[in-house]
């Protein structure tokens, strides 16, 4: 089923996820509907919060994005993206690694608008799958960018709150007003 995807102003972008303790029947058919969302939105990332469930579980799938690519790490061995895509994150944890660099982000929260956002390049993700089991690998390029933007919807933060001073300036003030300095 696809659902409503909620956009800027609504409160429940703002707020942060409760850990997940059980996978339950109602838990993967949210999966599964946010999946088919995610798809029929044209987007790499939805996080529960943008349907309006705050919950610790956010969805990716970078695969077949050739012009901005990706590398993703098991166990310090270099795995294939497209059997690992769609990725279900759940209860995630990060650590940033390096120093951050600027990227074009949207968000299918905020359509049409596009921005730049400087995070690190690289990422080391702890989670749980689908299935309940534990999810660790390390990430570069589109997918730590990906990881990182969809962590931050679960912690109720949104890629406006990351814009440098000038980037900010650029945003309509429509979008402006709904800032929350991280
Ligand atoms: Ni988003």
């Amino acid at each position: 089923m696809i659902l409503e995807i909620v956009e800027y102003g609504h409160p429940a972008l703002r707020a942060k996820g409760r850990k997940i303790e059980k996978i339950d029947h109602d838990l993967l058919q949210l999966i599964s509907d946010m999946l088919e969302t995610m798809y029929e939105a044209d987007g790499v990332g939805l996080a529960a919060q943008q349907v309006g469930r705050p919950i610790q579980l956010c969805i990716i799938d970078v695969d077949g994005v050739t012009d901005r690519p990706s590398t993703m790490w098991i166990d310090g061995k270099k795995v294939d993206l497209s059997e690992e895509m769609p990725m279900v994150l759940i209860n995630p944890e990060l650590e940033l690694i390096g120093k951050p660099k600027a990227g074009v982000e949207g968000c299918l929260s905020f359509p049409g608008l596009r921005a730049d956002v400087e995070r690190p390049p690289r990422v080391k993700v702890r989670a749980i799958d689908a299935e309940g089991q534990p999810l660790v690998f390390e990430a570069d390029g589109l997918l730590a960018r990906a990881v990182q933007h969809e962590y931050d919807h679960l912690q109720g933060v949104l890629f406006i709150d990351r814009l440098s001073a000038k980037e900010e300036q650029k945003l309509d003030a429509e979008y402006r007003k709904y800032i929350v300095r991280p």
